[in-house]
């Protein structure tokens, strides 16, 4: 990989909703924490003065961060230079060219619609821009496994893969790489870690709110598109994944490639799509639209580790609550103890991995209940990350430093994007009508026959 650090931060798409409520906050914290201080080269489609970008800077840190260290701010505007045109116009190319000047490597960051990417990759390789550079886009990387390839081409095109970073945000989020840390810093864990002791493992993104003004982008996208060929399929290579054979992110992406090549692809027969109440009233849904705010589905991984265990991944909108937590439960411990016929059987321990609110991890462990002779209760030990380890910063804050520093690991490589689209292929586009459910429920009933006794786990956050 190209590790060279970026001198120059050419930022597409300044002005858009991505940059609004997580490109330009995150930037602002990192000048706050002193973090950032190179220069960006802003790229707006529409004219700009500098009075109307400080102003946009500073709605948009105020909406995501509450309150505004003006100093921080002022230095973040301060930094920008803004370049106005159209990404079809050569001239706007010269322009972007002009304004980086000779401050060497840039990195063009796309916080546009995708299908601008080759566009800009085109653009940037006409004006002579592309070898000093790097090019970081946004999710989605095309929209099923044969788009993603033509895409992979036409921007391999002009930046070699080694050049080119495809942001996934959940790789950003120290939480889910942690996952990685901890599975194998931890070697009480890896023993245990496999078909011989895990009975099932539960992956839930919840999500109380609604699409609200996406309703757009949502409906030509669906949730198997919006988050589980990307973030959830991510987080299950790193929960499943062996250990990468060397330190560098090479090992680690080839460790996850090798991971989600044994996933078998989805069968529809295993999910369950669903609905929320409402969905349809949405401004921006097509009428009588069937696409998907709720999935869930059980996948298998064929591979020595693996074979048999259910992977159950659960994704929606309009939820109980707002939550992203893993749940590994192991197997039963034999009877012995517990024959007599007044004594439950045992709970089966679960590992419980919180990604987001709260990052932690919690250990469900059974302690003899002073109350009968020989029964059981549960206890729970639990870290909370942010209580024990202190201040971490967000996704894009990271993503921004890896995007600087050139740090692939936390980015998403060609082919674990292309494996995840083969393995979602058979769910996407369904014509089927989903299963309508209720906002604020936990999706259709339908998919409880998923999970192993026909009942998901309760997640840790509750309603
Ligand atoms: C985005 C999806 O990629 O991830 C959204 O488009 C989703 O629909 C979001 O809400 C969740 O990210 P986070 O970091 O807020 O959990």
């Amino acid at each position: 990989m190209n590790e060279r650090p970026g001198q120059v931060l050419v930022l597409y798409g300044i002005t858009g909703d991505l940059a609004r409520k997580l490109v330009l906050p995150a930037l602002y914290r990192l000048t706050l924490h002193k973090k950032l201080d190179l220069p960006i080269v802003g790229v707006a489609h529409g004219h700009l003065d500098h009075d109307q970008l400080r102003r946009h800077v500073h709605d948009s840190v105020a909406a995501a961060c509450g309150q505004v260290d003006e100093a921080a701010a002022e230095s973040l505007v301060s930094r920008i230079e803004l370049v106005s045109g159209e990404l079809a116009d050569h001239a706007t190319y010269e322009n972007v060219g002009r304004a980086i000047g000779d401050r060497g490597f840039a990195v063009h960051y796309l916080a546009v619609p995708p299908s601008l990417f080759a566009q800009i990759a085109e653009g940037l390789d006409a004006a002579g821009l592309t070898a000093d550079a790097r090019l970081v886009v946004e999710k989605p990387f095309g929209d099923d496994l044969e788009s993603a390839e033509r895409l992979n081409e036409e921007l391999h095109r002009h930046f070699p893969e080694e050049r080119l970073l495809r942001v996934d945000h959940f790789l950003g989020k120290d939480a889910v790489e942690n996952l990685l840390m901890f599975r194998f810093a931890n070697s009480i864990l890896e023993p245990v870690w496999n078909r011989a002791h895990v009975a099932s493992v539960q992956i839930t993104m919840a999500e109380s709110f609604d699409v609200a003004d996406r309703g757009r982008f949502y409906d030509a996208v669906g949730t198997v598109r919006d988050v589980v060929q990307n973030h959830l399929l991510q987080v299950l290579a790193y929960l499943a994944m062996d250990p990468p054979s060397d330190v560098g992110a090479e090992a680690e992406r080839d460790e996850k490639r090798r991971l989600l090549c044994a996933v078998r692809a989805i069968d529809p027969g295993e999910t369950v799509r669903g609905q929320y109440a409402g969905y349809l009233d949405t401004p921006g849904v097509a009428a009588g639209s069937t696409t998907e705010t709720y999935v869930a589905t059980r996948l298998w991984i064929d591979n020595w580790r693996w074979a048999d265990v259910p992977f159950l991944i659960r994704a929606g909108k309009a939820l109980a609550v707002t939550t992203t937590e893993i749940a590994v439960e192991f197997r039963r411990p034999p009877r012995v103890l517990f024959l007599s016929r007044d004594c439950e059987r045992p709970a089966p321990n679960v590992v419980r991995f919180r990604l987001q609110p709260g990052p932690g991890v919690t250990f469900s462990l059974l302690a003899k209940d002073p109350n009968t002779p020989v029964g059981t209760r549960e206890v729970n030990v639990s870290v909370d990350f942010a209580s024990q380890l202190g201040y971490t910063e967000s996704a894009y804050e990271r993503i921004f430093i890896g995007a600087l520093s050139g740090d692939p690991r936390l980015f998403a490589r060609e082919d674990t994007v292309e494996e995840a689209w083969r393995i979602v292929d058979p769910i996407l586009d369904a014509k089927a009508p989903p299963e309508p459910y209720e906002r604020g429920s936990w999706g259709p009933a339908a998919a409880d026959r998923l999970a192993p006794g026909g009942r998901w786990l309760p997640t840790e956050v509750r309603p």
